[in-house]
């Protein structure tokens, strides 16, 4: 196995792994490459739908997505799609799946099935090294304080999506979701300390309203998302992501207009967020 840092704090390349063989030990290294760097990516995978599922299951458990269309064959599967005639993607702003559910998942593994000529790439950002940037007095306030996060401003009935030609294929609108949790949490695996607000799903601190929450959070988002603290993946035909949502925010470029884009996502069962 060989690797290469995407940049100074966040992603990894690695070379020489089949994820559809990949176990034991090498399974663990990806593993904890994942957890420190914020994301894996792999190139030149032979890689279908079934090896996907198998792997997921390897890996840890499969949380189904509530939202995303699921094909009849391999309902683990959620499809990011982006039809040639549609202009909204989806994921296209700062985000952490599922930092709604109460136990969120650990991350995701995306794997692209049909790519726009160009355009379409992925940014990450690592929470580690954007809470370790942060001055010392933000990091002590910061420590007192929960979040509300929620998605339903998004995928309700009148939410962001509906309003756009996106809004048809997706699911769950009349779902209700709602989780708080420490502003600053511990990686359940290796103790850091990780930033865990994000923008697209986190509404207020716990006992503040949004207006009371709005100038810190937007404050913490403009400092988390400089791009000293990013990466990005252009994806080509066999290329994986496989992320931690603990450690990363993730975004989706929408600039390949006129142009189909089709991403397969398993997402990964996680565990409860501490302080
Ligand atoms: C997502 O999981 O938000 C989608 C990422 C992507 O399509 O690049």
């Amino acid at each position: 196995m060989k690797t290469q840092d995407l940049t100074k704090h966040c992603g990894t390349a690695i070379e020489g792994v089949q994820l559809a063989r990949l176990e034991g030990e090498a399974l663990d290294r990806v593993r904890e490459i994942a957890y420190r760097r914020g994301v894996a990516v792999f190139r030149d995978q032979d890689f279908g739908p079934e090896d996907h599922i198998a792997f997921a299951k390897r890996w840890g458990g499969i949380d189904i997505n509530n939202y995303f269309p699921l094909t009849d064959e391999h309902p683990e599967i959620a499809v990011v799609r982006k039809r040639k005639d549609q202009t909204m993607n989806i994921g296209g702003g700062w985000h952490t799946d599922h930092s709604y559910d109460q136990v969120p998942a650990m991350g995701s593994i995306l794997v692209a099935r049909d790519l726009p000529p160009s355009g379409g790439d992925t940014l990450w950002a690592h929470m580690g090294a954007a809470y370790d940037a942060l001055p010392d007095e933000t990091k002590a306030k910061l420590e007192l304080l929960e979040a509300f996060h929620t998605a339903d401003h998004i995928y309700a009935p009148d939410g962001i999506y509906a309003k756009t030609d996106q809004g048809g294929e997706l699911r769950g609108k009349d779902l209700k979701t709602g989780a708080t949790h420490p502003v600053v949490v511990r990686h359940p695996q290796t103790g850091q300390k990780l930033l865990y607000v994000n923008p697209g799903f986190t509404i207020n601190f716990a006992g503040r309203s949004r207006e009371e929450s709005l100038p810190l959070l937007q404050e913490l988002f403009a400092h988390a998302m400089k791009e000293e603290f990013q990466c990005r993946v252009g994806w080509e035909p066999g290329t994986v992501a496989i992320w931690d949502n603990r450690t990363t925010w993730h975004y989706a470029m929408n600039d390949y207009q006129g142009h189909a884009r089709e991403m397969h996502r398993i997402t990964l069962t996680g565990e409860p967020l501490a302080a």
